[in-house]
């Protein structure tokens, strides 16, 4: 293999493994893996995961940790410190996020913020599946994250969201399903690029900073 060794993280939302959002993630991690990218896939359903005690302990820690332990927070907290680039998936609940990976979200931004910005300059992405509307704000919501973690978010042919309700619906919806591919190459050109000194120097030196 050439290049450095890259690695995406990618998080499952859904109360429903191995349903649409899943099939979804999978479509753009086949594509990082065709480029040599290590990739993990984990589903939230079933964990336990709390939201944000907004105790303000991680500020005064420093550590890159949350200070709640006993759940997944701080396993999901470090997977995703650890990874190149993080793709968050999230069904359409109500025209919003799922609250699982709202509570990751909250506790990984608070925690990151408190650790100077400890994601800074990881690729980002989201992708969405839903049965007929709001997905467009699960999208921002889940974006919001990246960008104001100081991340780098690649595009796609469309926006990342795949039509289905029941489990597989997904897969007939060609648009989305193509979408994911495109994301998945885009996602992994931009880390190769980002990570690569031969590619782009002046990039690779604004991000090794
Ligand atoms: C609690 C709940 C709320 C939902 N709200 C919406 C909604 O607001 N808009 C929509 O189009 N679909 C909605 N759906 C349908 C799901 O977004 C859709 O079935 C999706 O494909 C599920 O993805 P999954 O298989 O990964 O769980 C909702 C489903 C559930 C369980």
């Amino acid at each position: 293999m050439h290049g450095p060794h890259l690695k995406v993280i990618a998080i499952n939302g859904s109360a429903r493994k191995g349903g649409n959002t899943a099939i979804l993630l999978r479509y753009v991690l086949r594509e990082l893996e065709m480029e040599g990218i290590e990739t993990e896939l984990v589903e939230l359903s079933g964990m336990k995961i709390h939201g944000c005690l907004s105790c303000r302990k991680c500020a005064a820690r420093r550590d890159g940790m949350c200070a709640q332990t006993g759940d997944m927070g701080n396993p999901l907290i470090e997977k995703m410190a650890l990874a190149d680039g993080i793709l968050f998936g999230s069904p359409t609940y109500v025209s919003d996020v799922t609250p699982e990976i709202k509570a990751l979200m909250d506790r990984a931004c608070i925690v990151a913020k408190a650790n100077d910005s400890m994601f800074r300059h990881k690729v980002g992405a989201s992708v969405v599946s839903v049965r007929r509307a709001g997905a467009i704000h699960v999208f921002d919501s889940l974006n919001h994250f990246f960008l104001i973690n100081e991340m780098i978010i690649p595009g796609s042919s469309y926006w990342n969201i795949g039509i289905g309700r029941d489990i597989g619906d997904v897969e007939q919806d060609e648009e989305g399903i193509a979408t994911m591919k495109t994301l998945g190459r885009n996602m992994a050109w931009l880390l190769q690029n980002l990570k690569s000194p031969m590619a782009m120097p002046e990039l690779a030196e604004i991000v090794s900073q």
